[in-house]
């Protein structure tokens, strides 16, 4: 399981952003890569002809898709070591302005997507008494942002998910990463991927704009190199102990050390009346 030279990672997503660079950094470092997207022309654009490599269209939100991608991948490479649920985007907006079916979008895809390969993949994993899964969240996992209750909400979901997950594979040697990037240089705040409310209501008229300049004025601009997420992935993937929690940037590790802070204080704060619903037996 450890030595790269032998692993097969299959990767959704991979198209652009962060997934094309985790899938780069497998395959430079010796691995199958099974790089999946939900456009073959976009992935054959993207990875060309490079070797170990096996390109297939799926769309995260298609079960049908995963289950003949997940056989193909084995068949080909005949194992699944990494599984990378990257696949996703952002559906930002106030939550009033969001279209309740693109509520149910972003969580078919960020969701359901990720947990459908989750359940392709495992059995495999089983068998194999080996695997990891890397589950990209965000830091939107752990912590809300304003414009972006949707987003946050699948998020969390996953995280919720992912820890549980964990701890019933553990025994199987199948290890869950939740990986949780901060703000990185990818197509993500692009207008090509990124969706925001087509509600207008005028209470949140300024507001609202004011909050969707301050992202548009972040994109292309981000601190965060997904180069070399992809890299560190690789390397963590070859430890023989990885953590449930991983984040990526130093924004993010700034963002989740507020929130767990904030988190620990109210815990503090207000625990006097926390401890008073208990049954006194
Ligand atoms: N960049 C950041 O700042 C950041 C921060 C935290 C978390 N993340 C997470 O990182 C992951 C990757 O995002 P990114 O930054 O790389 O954004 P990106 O550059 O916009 O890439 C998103 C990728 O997801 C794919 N995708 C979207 N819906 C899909 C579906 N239904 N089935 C299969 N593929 C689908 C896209 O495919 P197409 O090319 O076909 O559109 C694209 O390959 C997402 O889960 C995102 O939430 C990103």
């Amino acid at each position: 399981m450890n030595n790269l030279n032998k692993q097969t990672w299959l990767i959704t997503g991979a198209t652009r952003g962060l997934g094309f660079q985790v899938a780069m950094a497998a395959q430079q470092a010796g691995a199958n890569v099974v790089a999946t997207g939900r456009n073959l022309q976009k992935l054959e654009q993207a990875f060309g002809d490079t070797k170990n490599m096996l390109l297939l269209e799926l769309d995260v939100c298609n079960e049908a898709q995963a289950k003949v991608t997940a056989e193909a991948a084995f068949q080909k490479f005949g194992s699944i070591d990494v599984l990378v649920n990257n696949a996703g985007f952002g559906q930002l907006g106030l939550f009033e302005e969001v279209e309740q079916t693109n509520v149910k979008v972003q969580f078919e895809t960020n969701v359901f997507g990720l947990m459908s390969m989750c359940r392709t993949v495992l059995p495999v994993m089983r068998e194999q008494k080996s695997g990891l899964i890397y589950n990209i969240s965000s830091i939107g996992g752990s912590l809300g942002f304003e414009n972006a209750s949707i987003y946050c909400a699948a998020k969390f979901a996953v995280e919720g998910f992912s820890e549980s997950l964990a701890m019933e594979v553990k025994q199987f040697g199948i290890d869950i990463t939740i990986v949780q990037p901060g703000f990185f240089r990818t197509d993500f705040l692009d207008q090509s991927s990124v969706q925001f409310g087509t509600i207008e209501i005028d209470d949140y008229a300024q507001y609202g704009k004011a909050l969707n300049d301050v992202y548009h004025s972040k994109n292309q601009k981000q601190p965060g190199d997904p180069k070399k997420l992809g890299q560190m992935l690789v390397e963590i993937a070859q430890k023989p102990e990885r953590p449930i929690r991983l984040a990526a940037g130093s924004d993010a590790v700034e963002y989740l050390t507020t929130a767990i802070k904030k988190r620990q204080n109210d815990l503090e704060k207000w625990a006097s009346y926390s401890h008073r619903t208990d049954i006194n037996e």
